[in-house]
This record gives structure tokens, C-alpha cells and sequence, in this order.
């Protein structure tokens, strides 16, 4: 089961768990002062990756669930590509409404960065779903997104699996948000709730925090390595929380843990 509360840091964790590390919505773009809602989008990125670092030490992975670039440059995703190598572990990579997908596939793969729909971390199955949608806010998975979801999800079989994409498949309770959210979501959870062993649902989009249990399934969304908007609002505002990034810790008996780390 998992436990459903945040922990402190760990540095201490038990031999034979994995730590996977979700960053999100990192917004860079090719002019290297890029600020969204007054934050340095490079900066703040940086800072993230260096608390993690010091939190948790390395992880054994990281996942970048969408809008890593937020214009869609070759020099953004180069960039980013630089700051990832330089963890050397495997980096998971999938696109938001803000990249220009065919970019960040040309651009960010090699080395350990990977752009795929699916890896293995310590028996944890990890299925990565591009929901972006060119020239949309929106997103969708589509037939094909659908189709793979379910084959990967067979292929899995009784291993526990985190299912990961950019928009979130329910509405958050922000109407400006959730115009925007993913819009074949009937037919995704079609396919999760005929799959207990997917015990979450991770998201990015949203720069927020969320946490609902949903049948078998945790319904997570996680702050953005940048700027927040504040949760519940008619239109988009500004939070003063600070950028973080959410950790799992994911034994190979299925257990695991989540939580959230902030910037001071
Ligand atoms: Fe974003």
C-alpha cells in the first residue's frame, strides 16, 4: 500500500528501492533570461536539480513530464540536454502543449536521456504517454496513445507501474485549467481501471500540487521546476509557493512512498 503522507528527505534509503525524481513544466526557452511570472526558468531549474542532489543525493532516475522547453527551440532543449547529462542517469523525456515535439525528439536523446513510452526502474514498470497535441493547449492520447497504453500495460503484467504524461486526466477545480486537460480521458481510465497494478497516475501541467486516490490508482500532479499558480482559481494566478520537485520511492514488493521537496 501506499503510504499516503509526504516525508522528510532521504538520503538513507533501503537497499533494493529505486528513486525516481519527477521534474516538470521547466519552461526553457532559447534567450537565456527567459523569466516566467518573474522566475529565471534556468536558474530555478538549476537550484531545483542542486536541492535534489542534496536531498536525496543522485536519483536512479529522472522523469520530465512535458513542457520542458517553452519555445519549443533547438537551443532550449539543447541546453536542457547539457544540464541532464551531467546527472548521468537515465532521464525520461516526454513532451508538453508548450514543446514542439519532432524537436525535443531530435534534440534531447542520446547519452542517458531518453525520449520512449517505456523503461524499468528496480520492477516498477514506468509507461510514458505523450499527450501533447500540436497546436493545442489540450491534450489527447488518441487512438494510437490509447493503443499503447494498453499494450504496455499488458505487458506489464502484475509489476507495479506508474503511468506518466503531461495533462491531467481530471479537472483540478482551476476552470482555466481544466479547458485544458486531457480530453480522451474517459477512455484512459477505461483502460487503468482494468489494471490494479498501475498504483499512479503522474502528471505535470498544472504547477501545482494534487493528490486524489482514484479506484486503485493515485492521481498525482507536482509543482513545475519554475513558477506556481494558485490551486482553485477562475483565471491564472500567480503563486508564491516555491519550485520543487516530487520524489517516489518505489520497492521491488510493490510498496512505495511520494512526497513533494520545495526551494527554501
Ligand atoms: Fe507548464
Amino acid at each position: 500500500m501506499a503510504t499516503p503522507h509526504q516525508t522528510a528527505s532521504r538520503t538513507d534509503r533501503p537497499a533494493g528501492t529505486r528513486l525516481l525524481v519527477q521534474l516538470t513544466d521547466c519552461h526553457i526557452r532559447a534567450d537565456g533570461g527567459f523569466t516566467y511570472d518573474g522566475i529565471d526558468t534556468r536558474e530555478s531549474l538549476q537550484e531545483v536539480m542542486a536541492l535534489m542532489q542534496a536531498r536525496h543525493g543522485l536519483p536512479d532516475a529522472v522523469a520530465l513530464t512535458g513542457d520542458l522547453s517553452d519555445d519549443g527551440s533547438q537551443a532550449a532543449y539543447a541546453w536542457l540536454r547539457r544540464c541532464l547529462t551531467t546527472l548521468a542517469v537515465p532521464a525520461y523525456c516526454i513532451p508538453g502543449n508548450h514543446d514542439d515535439a519532432e524537436m525535443l525528439r531530435a534534440v534531447l536523446p542520446g547519452d542517458n536521456v531518453h525520449v520512449t513510452d517505456w523503461a524499468e526502474l528496480g520492477g516498477w514498470q514506468l509507461v510514458l504517454l505523450s499527450s501533447a497535441v500540436a497546436g493545442r493547449e489540450g491534450g489527447s492520447l488518441g487512438r494510437g496513445g490509447q493503443d499503447t497504453l494498453s499494450g504496455l500495460l499488458r505487458f506489464a503484467g502484475h509489476a507495479p507501474t506508474l503511468v506518466l504524461l503531461h495533462h491531467p486526466p481530471v479537472p483540478v477545480g482551476s476552470p482555466w485549467l481544466d479547458t485544458m486537460c486531457l480530453d480522451d480521458a474517459e477512455a484512459f481510465f477505461e483502460v487503468i481501471d482494468r489494471h490494479p497494478n498501475v498504483r499512479a497516475v503522474v502528471f505535470g501541467h498544472i504547477h501545482q500540487i494534487y493528490d486524489e486516490t482514484r479506484e486503485h490508482a493515485r492521481l498525482l500532479g507536482t509543482p513545475s521546476t519554475c513558477a506556481q499558480f494558485t490551486p482553485k482559481t477562475e483565471r491564472h494566478v500567480k503563486d508564491l509557493q516555491t519550485a520543487g520537485y516530487r520524489w517516489f520511492l518505489l520497492r521491488a514488493d510493490g510498496d512505495w512512498e511520494t512526497g513533494i521537496e520545495r526551494l527554501p
